[in-house]
């Protein structure tokens, strides 16, 4: 059977570093606040002028040296985003050009938090159907964009970045032992839509809009969503919170990131964390993790990595995938 394989990832932070102590003039906060209930130490923001498509081009760029490809290789871009350029058109078309491509396809996908699964996803289906052959999928993000400054609930939490996975269509043998994305599973419910959402859009306000969060409510559903999707994908594929490698998971708070590994039983050691250095990055996270953990030597050929993902709408996923 034909399998999607990660052939290389790749990432790009913003130079400029916001720390906890920084924001703490800002707003009323403290860098122990946001340490002791989110974990993050610090989050990148990108400079005047730089925007989500400039990050993505980046990570982009990466992910194609690190898997030693040519951008002409590749015919489906599918970039995972809320903060785009512009309405339209997408900012997939923007990498797909700085990359020199005038084939293929490109375009953009919203699914807020859970948009690198559900890029991945998407991908995956689209290789797998004989679509393409190689794809780039890519979640980037400036969230810092259109966080309200003044709320000091919001924005200490989000963080600017980009990463960068390329897949590739192989023939396997179709056992768990297949390098490539073994199980994906995707999930939402709109009935939670207003608890987490920008206030503004080019429909119903004609501006940007500011992100507004009831957090508690969110932290209070997304042990049991996380949880339920990762159950999905033990089942779908006889693995287990054993057999797995690494666990890469959206980085939103690491203390959802603990309870979600503890219900789970997923070994302390397996998990990546990056939310202490980038915040939460929406739809980049996972992409960043993991080339965080592919560049220092823990993600290595053959290992089982399993990713998940929740936020806005609610919207949440998993992917499980032989490196
Ligand atoms: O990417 C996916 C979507 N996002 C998430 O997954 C985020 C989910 N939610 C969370 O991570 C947490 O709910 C937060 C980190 C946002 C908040 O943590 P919490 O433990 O749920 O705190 P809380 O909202 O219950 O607020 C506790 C207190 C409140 O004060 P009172 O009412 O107890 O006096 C807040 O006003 O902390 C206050 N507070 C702050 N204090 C200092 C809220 N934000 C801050 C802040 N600094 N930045």
């Amino acid at each position: 059977m034909i399998r999607s394989v990660v052939l290389g990832c790749g990432s790009y932070l913003p130079e400029r570093v916001l720390s906890n102590a920084e924001l703490a003039k800002k707003v009323d906060t403290s860098d122990e606040w946001i340490v002791q209930r989110t974990g993050i130490q610090q989050r990148h923001i990108a400079a005047e002028g730089e925007f989500t498509s400039h990050l993505a081009i980046k990570a982009a760029q990466a992910a194609l040296k690190n898997a030693g490809i040519d951008a002409q290789s590749i015919d489906l871009i599918v970039l995972a985003t809320s903060t785009p350029d512009n309405t339209f058109p997408a900012t997939a078309v923007a990498v797909q050009n700085a990359l020199g491509m005038t084939h293929g396809a490109a375009f953009d996908l919203q699914a807020v938090c859970s948009g690198f699964i559900f890029a991945l996803t998407t991908a995956d289906s689209l290789l797998r159907t004989g679509a393409g052959k190689r794809a780039l999928v890519i979640g980037a993000e400036t969230f810092s964009r259109i966080l309200d400054w003044t709320d000091r609930g919001t924005c200490v939490l989000f963080g600017d970045g980009a990463g960068a996975v390329v897949l590739e269509a192989q023939q396997q043998d179709g056992t768990a032992a297949d390098r490539g994305v073994l199980t994906t599973h995707l999930r939402s419910d709109g009935r939670h839509k207003q608890k987490l959402y920008v206030d503004g859009g080019p429909s119903s306000t004609q501006t940007v809009g500011y992100l507004r969060m009831e957090g508690r409510e969110v932290f209070k559903h997304a042990v049991g969503m996380i949880t339920d999707v990762i159950v999905d994908a033990f089942a779908a594929t006889g693995e287990s919170a054993e057999t797995i490698d690494w666990f890469v998971p959206h980085q939103a708070n690491k203390r959802i990131i603990d309870a979600s590994a503890q219900k789970l039983h997923i070994a302390p050691q397996k998990v990546v964390l990056t939310v202490d250095r980038h915040g939460n990055t929406s739809a980049a996270s996972i992409p960043l993790a993991l080339s965080v953990a592919v560049n220092d030597g823990r993600i290595k050929k053959g290992d089982l990595v399993l990713l998940e993902a929740m936020g806005g709408g609610f919207t949440w996923g998993s992917a499980l995938l032989r490196w």
